[in-house]
């Protein structure tokens, strides 16, 4: 799928996009890129425009990489404003839904809906701080190949590491595309994003809340929490999915978010 690359006064973002229709934009994880949407890109809901940005740092879009979830957030209104784009419906996956949040905290007015899989609200405790910490020392020493070893496992379900090596290896290749210093850059971000906790129950757009059964990361009690606090928001556990519920079971995933659009559209 080729990639456009939005270039306006020197600020780059490279995005994917299928469809046409209403929009519908998907922010991706760490430390992956818009690809890890290949299963949503390829099957765009009848009257829907999927659009899926590679964050700064990441894929296409040049480093230097954001050093805040923030600045990821106005990316994601800049992109919106070039693609002339009033609202969407957003959507982020896991690091991808920690931007929807802050998006959600700066321009409530841009959006429609929003899609929260596999995330949570909370900041970083102490000791997830020391072992971003620890993540960038490997990302520096070692690469992006060996960060793509330590996240693969931890991403999947083990029924995904067991039946779909097709979806590992993917995985472990788009980890291994990006660069050491997009990864480090990332790590600053995720380390140092505010709590949203206190911003849940102003969130008044329906919500749709995702997550794998399975999920080692962001795990179905963190999206209970979120259910509790979001006052329109619904949530579904896909099953045999592990972190990455779009890549692992994409038949799910998508007949859930097709129904949730259904309503908003
Ligand atoms: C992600 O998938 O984006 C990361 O696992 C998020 C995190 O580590 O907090």
């Amino acid at each position: 799928m080729a990639r456009t690359v939005l270039d306006h006064e020197g600020w780059r973002l490279a995005y994917l996009e299928s469809g046409a229709g209403h929009p519908l934009l998907w922010l991706h994880a760490f430390p992956l890129t818009a690809d890890m949407w290949t299963p949503q890109l390829g099957q765009p809901p009848a009257g829907w425009r999927v659009i899926a940005p590679d964050l700064r740092g990441f894929g296409a879009s040049p480093h230097p990489g954001a050093l805040s979830i923030d600045e990821h957030a106005h990316d994601v209104l800049r992109l919106m404003d070039r693609l002339g784009l009033d609202s969407v419906v957003l959507g982020g996956l896991s690091m991808g839904g920690y931007v929807a949040l802050a998006v959600a905290r700066r321009a409530a007015h841009r959006l429609r809906a929003l899609v929260l899989a596999d995330t949570r609200s909370e900041a970083d405790s102490p000791d997830a701080r020391d072992a971003r910490e620890r993540m960038q020392r490997t990302a520096r020493d070692a690469g992006p190949a060996a960060i793509a070893e330590i996240m693969v496992p931890r991403l999947l379900s083990a029924s995904t590491l067991a039946e779909q090596s097709s979806v590992a290896e993917f995985v472990r290749q788009t980890i291994a595309s990006n660069s050491s210093d997009a990864i480090v850059a990332a790590l600053e971000c995720l380390k140092t994003r505010p709590d949203a906790t206190p911003s849940l129950p102003f969130i008044t757009v329906p919500t749709l809340l995702l997550v794998g059964e399975q999920d080692a990361i962001t795990p179905p009690a963190a999206h209970e929490a979120l259910r509790e606090r979001i006052p329109r928001s619904t949530l579904v556990v896909v099953p045999r999915a592990g972190h990455l519920s779009n890549l692992e079971q994409p038949e799910l995933f998508n007949a859930a978010v097709e129904t949730f659009i259904a309503r908003v559209s």
